[in-house]
């Protein structure tokens, strides 16, 4: 299966890319079978999600879907973010080949440690309204 026109723009055009100074969310996840690691910084004002930034160190899958995903949550709430899966992402691009799927869940894993971190800076712990996000060597990738 090849690379959908949505997949190759994304990764040929990943749209904010990039670091944000004022972030008060910052995730990383990582895949230490294929070494590649997803940063994701959000600034958070209002419960909405005004600004986000990924950087992908990784595959082309990986950054096609961290830049769908950061076009998905931008502009929603915090909750809506959390509520966003790689299945939706992978929708959004029309489809991943089945060997690249583990790639997609590095984005909505990094976006779940970006909202943890934010909460954890707000004193909030973010185990029962986030979940475990798992860390580097522990994530879906590894299964
Ligand atoms: Fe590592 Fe795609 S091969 S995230």
């Amino acid at each position: 299966m090849a690379y959908s026109e949505k997949v190759m723009d994304h990764f040929a055009n990943p749209r904010n890319v990039g670091e944000l100074p004022d972030a008060n969310g910052v995730g990383e996840v990582g895949n230490s079978k294929c070494g590649d690691i997803m940063r994701m910084y959000i600034k958070v004002e209002d419960n909405v999600i005004q600004d986000v930034r990924f950087k992908t160190f990784g595959c082309g899958a990986a950054i096609a879907t961290s830049s769908m995903a950061t076009e998905l949550i931008k502009g929603k709430t915090v909750e809506e973010a959390l509520k966003l899966t790689n299945k939706a992402v992978m929708e959004a691009l029309d489809g991943l080949p089945p060997v690249k799927v583990h790639c997609s869940v590095l984005a909505e894993q990094a976006i779940k440690a970006a909202v943890s971190d934010y909460y954890r800076r707000r004193g909030v712990d973010p185990t029962p309204i986030v979940g475990q996000v798992p860390e580097c060597g522990e994530c879906a990738c590894h299964g």
